[in-house]
């Protein structure tokens, strides 16, 4: 396998709609979960929580994959949040880049997790497991979201402890940098974290701490109401269709892009 890592050699024989980027830093939480950052190419604008095909030059041939940017959309950078997969086509290659490697991403952003495609509400619930913080990732450094919403809670669970890293410590930079302190009103972020394989002090899959009312009592607040709460849903296929079930039957409506309801789910995004 030969995957083209210079940028030079790259912008040759890039595509005409993929840009070719160049790693600045890169964080391995696990042996499944790592984080990098690459530069922002000038003319790109996306709506924070959207995603973009992003990918490596492997044997002569673009291989793009659906990842949703973690940086919110004023970022001068763009970060990503990724898993590895041993054998997987794109992340056995892309776990291994380091600072200074090239990195293809196509030119459109997409994506239905963004603050237009929901109705004004209250409350808002971002529901998340595993790499599936991304695109929340960016809508809780987004002053927009803060401006929509009293109350922001972001839910991530995870099989294992090591894995809510990524997301204590980006909660802890939202509550502790000066600049995003001066244009998020942070007191109106909750972050309730969930573990499913390990002991934790809360534990258990997200729609089974729904379902039995755990969630809404751990954090005080009434259960899910749709005069009220909003939500947006980002993981595995089978968490988004069992959480979509549970929001559905609190009485909440889908929504998208050009139809804005209550909840919303990135279908695009897989893992
Ligand atoms: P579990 O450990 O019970 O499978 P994954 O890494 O496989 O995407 O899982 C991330 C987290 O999502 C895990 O904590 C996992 O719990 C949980 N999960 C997996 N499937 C579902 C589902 N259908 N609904 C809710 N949570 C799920």
């Amino acid at each position: 396998m030969n995957v083209m890592t210079r940028p030079d050699e790259l912008i040759a024989i890039a595509p005409a709609n993929t840009y070719v980027e160049t790693v600045t830093e890169v964080t391995h939480y696990t042996d499944r979960l790592f984080r990098f950052r690459m530069t922002r190419p000038a003319g790109f604008r996306f709506r924070s929580g959207e995603f973009v095909m992003i990918g490596l030059m492997i044997d002569g041939k673009p291989l793009v994959r659906a990842y949703s940017i973690a940086s919110p959309s004023w970022a001068e950078e763009l970060e990503f949040f990724s898993i590895k997969v041993p054998d997987g086509p794109l992340t056995s290659h892309l776990q291994n880049i380091k600072v200074g490697d090239a990195v293809l991403m196509k030119k459109k952003p997409t994506g239905t997790l963004v603050n237009d495609a929901l109705i004004p509400g209250k409350r808002l619930y971002m529901f998340s497991t595993g790499t599936g913080i991304a695109p929340f990732a960016s809508l809780i450094r987004d002053p927009e979201t803060y401006e929509k919403f009293d109350e922001l809670i972001l839910t991530h669970t995870c099989r294992e402890v090591a894995e809510l890293q990524y997301g204590l410590d980006l909660v802890e930079e939202i509550r502790t940098d000066e600049m995003l302190q001066e244009v998020l009103d942070t007191s109106k972020l909750r972050h309730y974290t969930s573990v499913t394989r390990e002991d934790y002090p809360f534990k258990g899959r997200i729609t089974d701490l729904i379902e039995s009312g755990k969630l809404f009592t751990d954090l005080g607040v009434p259960p899910l109401d749709p005069a009220s709460d909003r939500g947006m849903i980002c993981g595995s296929m089978e968490m988004l269709k069992d959480t979509k079930v549970l929001l559905e039957k609190a009485g909440l409506v889908e929504g998208a892009n050009n139809r804005p309801a209550e909840f919303v789910i990135e279908r695009a995004f897989a893992g």
